[in-house]
């Protein structure tokens, strides 16, 4: 059976886009993989955070995973500062890392442009998740479009630790799903869609209330044509919506095209707006009755404890390879 391990940052409230390009996915790939879900808190921590919204932003992120159908007893679903290896072979990736690769990554440069400190650990994020991904002898990285570039670093920095010491890590391989791999902001639709963006109005969050997804669905930039027909480069706004619903739903863009065809985008939105209103409330409603219960705190427990059986165990490998520490007397 194949090892996944995907990340996300308990950096804000959910997205749409993470649930489309991430979460949906992890769902229907666990039944029959080896699976581990982390909620990254210190990958979060590479830009200031308040500590009490940090906390709840890691509970319901754990709620979520569990609330769109993660299940404990197939997947592994655990914090990562709960598991200190994730830092500590951090920390050895980024011996082999090198500066310049690292300031080429755009999220990088996408985080730090305009600021006027930036922490060195927004710089040597990607070692971090080199790490959390080679802990686990991770085969496939599910994750939405904008990770891609981290990923191919990843496999970069595991190959030059193989070579350079010993063959220890399995090279992962990054998955990318057919639809719904980058859904783009509603206000700005060249742009991503993000946890961050100030603009609330950008941006559907999985816990938005049925009347803020109607009115930010019906409020997104559109085009001046008037016909429902993807076309990313002139008709941005209209192909995030198309593909937006495509994926809610599962049916395909051009059966939408076809269906839509004769109507104006009043409709298309308000159809679409109700599609999401659907898929979401079951997911809100699961989350809520979640994120108090003490059962939440046992599959936290549970699930750090599992990771660290495996994570030590590379960990120790990669010590060994490279001399750190001592060899240990069998007693
Ligand atoms: P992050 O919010 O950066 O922690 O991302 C968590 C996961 O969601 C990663 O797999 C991202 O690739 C994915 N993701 C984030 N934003 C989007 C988006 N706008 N469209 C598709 N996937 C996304
Ligand atoms: N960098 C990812 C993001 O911003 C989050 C992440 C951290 C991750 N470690 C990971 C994703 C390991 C996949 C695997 O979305």
């Amino acid at each position: 059976m194949k090892t996944i391990f995907s990340g996300i940052q308990p950096s804000g409230s959910l997205t749409l886009g993470n649930y489309l390009g991430a979460l949906k996915h992890f769902v229907d790939l666990q039944a029959d993989h080896n699976c581990y879900f982390c909620i990254v808190d210190e990958h979060a921590i590479t830009v200031p955070q308040d500590r009490l919204k940090l906390r709840n932003n890691i509970r319901s992120l754990a709620a979520l995973y569990l609330a769109v159908g993660i299940d404990p007893n197939q997947s592994t679903l655990f914090i990562q500062s709960e598991v200190p290896a994730h830092t500590q072979l951090g920390w050895i990736m980024q011996t082999i890392s090198y500066i310049g690769e690292l300031e080429r990554m755009t999220q990088f440069k996408d985080k730090s442009s305009g600021k006027e400190t930036v922490s060195s650990a927004l710089l040597t994020y990607p070692p971090l998740m080199t790490a959390d991904i080679l802990l686990y002898n991770t085969d496939v990285v599910p994750v939405g479009e904008d990770q891609k570039q981290h990923l191919e670093l990843t496999k970069t920095l595991a190959q030059r630790f193989n070579n350079k010491y010993n063959d220890i890590f399995t090279i992962p391989e990054i998955s990318v799903p057919k639809v719904g791999a980058r859904i783009m902001s509603l206000q700005e639709p060249t742009r991503k869609m993000s946890k961050s963006d100030e603009n609330q109005k950008a941006s559907i969050f999985i816990l938005d209330e049925p009347k803020q997804i109607e009115k930010k669905i019906k409020s997104a930039v559109t085009d001046s044509e008037g016909i429902v027909r993807f076309d990313k480069e002139n008709k941005p706004g209209i192909s995030n919506l198309l593909t937006i619903h495509a994926s809610c739903t599962g049916e395909s863009i051009e059966s939408l095209e076809n269906k839509y065809e004769h109507v104006g985008y009043g409709v298309f939105k308000q159809e679409t707006a109700d599609v999401l209103i659907d898929l979401l409330a079951p997911i809100q409603k699961r989350h809520n009755e979640l994120i108090q219960s003490p059962e939440l705190d046992d599959i936290l427990d549970h699930g750090a404890d599992k990771a660290a059986v495996k994570a030590n165990k590379t960990l120790a490998k990669a010590k060994k390879a490279m001399g750190l520490g001592r060899v240990k007397k069998k007693k």
